[in-house]
């Protein structure tokens, strides 16, 4: 299945859309997207299976958002802990995301038309070296793309991004290209894999918690759970999310912190951060070049 889909909703679906954005849209959803096993064992599949569902279902859940007007959109597709899974498993979530990336690169043209920007989010050490190339490579061809963003959590925990925003403010420091009044809420957010907070954070399959996904931009976030497994969530299933987001926007609207992640036009501090995205950027370039 495709990344980028078109049309695929019916004229009742498009009614609804229509009448939704009339109403307040969140600009960042992100989406733990659980339940995928389960589904698999529901169905009497192999466990791939149902992570296989699980990618079909992100894709039409992208159009959704599309069609919504919805800008960003972050989806934790593996994380650190699944590491602990069995070999096997993880060598099928690895393969899977290795035919969807090749996949995502073969829609370069549709990628480019559509303005998307697509970020992969993680500690990409902890990755196969074609897996990291395919990643890079796609991270890279779409960086200066505006329109709408796609992040990707893989091999990802909030825990290991704020330890490595804190290594990146550390190394700041000892270089002495920050000092420690520098240091503030804003800057370590500043240095996380994100750009911004999710307005809306959405978890599938009755588990009420967060497993280590953005704990530090959704505390201002509506989250909403809901028991539906994965691979089952319904464009139905996604209206209630946004309802239940437009029913909580005024009491959001009112109550936003807005401390964090204030923008900071400390000449110190840019250079700094400019200097942090172009490290990224050098280690995802030598990803791409890399002999394998
Ligand atoms: C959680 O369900 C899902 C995952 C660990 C994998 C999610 C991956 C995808 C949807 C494919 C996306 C691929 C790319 C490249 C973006 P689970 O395995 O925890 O299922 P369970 O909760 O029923 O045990
Ligand atoms: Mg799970």
């Amino acid at each position: 299945m495709s990344w980028i889909l078109d049309n695929s909703l019916n004229k009742f679906q498009q009614l609804v859309v229509n009448i939704m954005k009339s109403g307040p849209i969140p600009n960042h959803v992100g989406i733990i997207m659980d339940g995928n096993r389960r589904y698999a064992k529901k169905i009497n599949a192999e466990k791939v299976v149902g992570h296989s569902r699980g990618f079909d279902k992100l894709s039409e859940s992208l159009e959704w958002c599309k069609e919504l007007g919805i800008k960003e959109v972050t989806v934790y597709a593996f994380s650190i802990e699944n590491f602990k899974r069995t070999q096997k498993e993880v060598e099928e979530l690895m393969n899977l995301a290795t035919e969807k990336f090749e996949k995502l690169l073969d829609e370069e043209d549709k990628l480019m038309s559509e303005g998307i920007c697509v970020r992969v989010i993680g500690d990409l050490t902890l990755l196969r070296k074609d897996l990291q190339q395919l990643i890079a490579k796609a991270v890279l061809l779409t960086k200066d793309n505006c329109k709408s963003f796609l992040n990707i959590a893989f091999a990802y925990t909030s825990r290991e991004e704020m330890t490595s925003a804190v290594k990146s403010v550390l190394h700041g420091a000892s270089h002495n290209h920050i000092s420690l009044d520098d240091v503030t809420d804003a800057l370590l957010a500043q240095c996380l894999y994100t750009y911004s907070n999710p307005d809306l954070l959405i978890r599938t399959s009755g588990e009420v918690r967060l497993s280590d996904f953005l704990l530090y931009q959704v505390s201002q976030s509506i989250i909403y759970f809901t028991d539906v497994l994965w691979p089952e969530f319904s464009f139905w299933n996604f209206v209630m999310c946004i309802l239940r987001y437009q029913r909580s926007y005024f009491y959001l609207k009112n109550n936003k912190d807005t401390s964090i992640s204030t923008y900071s036009n400390n000449m110190r501090i840019e250079l700094f951060l400019s200097d942090l995205r172009q490290r990224r950027l050098d280690t995802l370039q030598k990803y791409a070049t890399a002999e394998i």
